[in-house]
């Protein structure tokens, strides 16, 4: 069903945003930290009116959901709960929001690690900027975004998604300093490609770790005395921690000079050697990994073609990138195999492949 079919009017207009996939620099945005995602190919549409009966409703075509808003004092849950979000958001900034039809149409994978909520926000923010003339920019539309995942969805996020929603294309990758949102647009390394495979393990345990893990990051920086782990550029300084403070800040360090080393400039190989690294830190030190995203992980940093691959986005499941030669995207279909032969559902996520319906 369409938007005219579910409000009985056509849009008044129509936002798309992207989701994003993050190559480097995890669990580094809410230390201050530095990141480097791509936007992916799969995007969220938002379409727009004016509501006549005064009252919310967000339509969602991938669940085929309804929910209409008449009281602002009990939010919703779900889908429209991001949408509420960003009204709620734009409020608080001062803005005149008026009864709105929504309806939502996403490609984006749902709790596959690629801020499908991310994509929803910016959105919604892009389309009724669209729609009432708002001068807000870009930035402006990430921070409204991160602070709607963060009182509506209860993730207490960092900004990296919302940026890379706002602002990242998939032709180039994205750094981004999350201290003082400096960005820059990097070239792939030459060469290169990405592929983006779904574990098919859902994110469970991903809202109270990720919560957990920033909040030992606070601890962290608290005891070392600096105002985020950011301020930490030697990895030696963490070992003074307890456990496993110490290692959760050892994550966070080396991390960030990961994603540095890359802002040198880098040959695909050291760019794959440095993703490599990212997911043993992120699987001893950071404890976010699960036994399906190692498995998937290994196959793919032993497969021809691969320069190194990872767990991408907060980790507890959801998908791994890896960085490949240009040329070599079929090896998605290898790994797959293997990785489906030990047990698991994954599936292929970038590049979009054609969907083969032989059963
Ligand atoms: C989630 C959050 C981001 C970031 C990543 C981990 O995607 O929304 O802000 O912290 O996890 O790097």
């Amino acid at each position: 069903m369409d938007f005219q079919q579910i409000f009985d009017k056509p849009p008044q207009t129509q936002a798309i945003a992207p989701g994003r996939v993050n190559l480097l620099g995890e669990h580094t945005d809410y230390n201050d930290g530095f990141v480097l995602p791509t936007a992916i190919p799969q995007q969220t549409t938002v379409q727009l009116s004016f509501s006549d009966d005064g009252e919310h409703h967000f339509y969602s075509e991938n669940l085929q959901e309804r929910v209409s808003i008449l009281d602002i004092n009990h939010p919703p849950s779900g889908f429209a709960s991001y949408i509420f979000g960003c009204i709620e958001e734009l409020k608080q900034a001062g803005y005149t929001i008026p009864a709105l039809n929504v309806y939502v149409q996403s490609s984006v994978p749902i709790g596959a690690g690629l801020s499908s909520s991310a994509a929803l926000e910016v959105a919604t923010l892009r389309a009724i900027r669209q729609l009432l003339n708002l001068s807000i920019d870009d930035v402006e539309i990430a921070q409204l975004a991160q602070q709607a995942e963060i009182h509506y969805a209860g993730v207490q996020c960092g900004i990296m998604d919302q940026m890379a929603s706002s602002l990242a294309d998939t032709q180039h990758i994205l750094f981004l300093d999350t201290r003082t949102l400096e960005r820059r647009v990097l070239p792939f390394p030459s060469k290169t490609t990405i592929l983006v495979i779904d574990s098919g393990v859902p994110r469970t345990l991903a809202t109270s770790g990720y919560n957990q893990r920033r909040d030992e990051c606070q601890e962290a920086a608290q005891l070392l005395g600096v105002e985020a782990l950011r301020d930490i550029t030697d990895a030696k300084v963490t070992e003074t921690l307890p456990e496993p403070l110490n290692r959760r800040a050892r994550h966070v360090v080396t991390e960030n000079n990961r994603v540095l080393e890359v802002l040198q400039g880098v040959t695909p190989e050291r760019f794959g050697e440095l993703m490599n690294a990212s997911h043993t830190s992120l699987r001893d030190d950071y404890q976010v990994s699960v036994p399906a995203l190692d498995t998937l992980v290994e196959i793919l940093q032993n497969t021809a073609g691969v320069f190194g691959a990872r767990l991408t986005g907060a980790g507890f499941g959801g998908a791994c990138v890896a960085l490949v030669a240009l040329g070599e995207e079929k090896a998605a279909t290898q790994v797959l195999e293997q990785y489906n032969n030990a047990g698991y559902a994954g599936r292929i996520l970038v590049p979009e492949l054609e969907v083969s319906d032989a059963a």
